[in-house]
């Protein structure tokens, strides 16, 4: 793993980071996620969610660590790896070894919260990632059986119980931030988002909130490129 060790002389116990393989981001955030920790990705359709979780877990794979992608849209993989082999850091042979694809989705409806947790768990103790992605995690919201708020704040206190870094992706409507019933359970939340400027749409990033980082804030201009993904530009820092 690529963290930096804690330094037993200083009194304040460094924090381990993980890199978050996206271009420009870790120097925003005192060089990578937290690990381990939790972090919201919220935005709207199409700025990149999925784009941005897949390159977290590619950069795990190219480093040896183990990674889990959860998806609650009940999309086979094939599918999902239709779109995403158009990335090039996307290695079709990472997926089944270096990440592990489970799909949620058939079983949503069937499930109550403390089921859906425990598959998930199973999961997680079968796999043991360092890092896990769950995509998009607002979804269960309107299939699970109970309730959501509970799951959430139970979803993100067990995570916090395994050694890894989880991102969680959130679909918000157009003006909204993040979905707010989940911000105060994360420790970390980043932005995509679409801004007008200038008379022109561009895609924004924005590093909301991360435990234990004096990190950048405002928003960020991004691209989203075929070789790297999604890359934060010119930092204004
Ligand atoms: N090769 C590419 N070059 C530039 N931009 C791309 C490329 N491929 C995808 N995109 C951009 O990425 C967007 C899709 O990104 P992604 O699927 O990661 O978003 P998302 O937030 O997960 O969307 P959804 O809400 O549908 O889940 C596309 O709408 C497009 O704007
Ligand atoms: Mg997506």
């Amino acid at each position: 793993m690529n963290g930096s060790a804690n330094d037993d002389r200083s009194s304040q116990a460094r924090l381990v980071r993980i890199p978050s393989g996206i271009p420009g981001l870790d120097e925003m955030i005192e060089g990578g996620f937290p690990f381990p920790s939790v972090v919201l990705l919220s935005g709207t359709a199409g700025t990149g969610k999925t784009t941005f979780a897949l390159k977290f877990l590619c950069k795990g794979a190219e480093g040896g660590e183990q990674g889990l992608y959860i998806t609650t849209l009940s999309e086979p993989t094939q599918w999902m790896l239709r779109f995403a082999s158009q990335f090039d850091f996307m290695k079709k042979d990472f997926f089944g070894d270096e990440i592990v694809y489970m799909d949620l989705g058939a079983h949503l409806r069937e499930m109550d919260p403390p089921e859906l947790l425990d598959s998930i768990e199973e999961k997680i103790a079968e796999v043991l990632p360092q890092r896990i992605v769950i995509d998009p995690v607002t979804v269960v919201g309107s299939m699970l059986k109970g309730d959501y708020r509970t799951f959430l704040f139970d979803m993100a206190n067990r995570l916090k119980n395994w050694n890894a870094t989880t991102l969680v992706t959130g679909e918000v409507n157009p003006g909204e931030l993040y979905p707010p019933e989940i911000s105060y359970a994360v420790d970390g939340i980043v932005l995509l988002m679409l801004s007008e400027e200038g008379g022109s749409r561009r895609k924004y990033l924005e590093v909301l909130k991360m435990r234990g980082t004096n990190h950048i804030t405002g928003k960020q201009s991004i691209d989203i490129t075929r070789s790297d993904g999604i890359v934060v530009l010119k930092a204004r820092f």
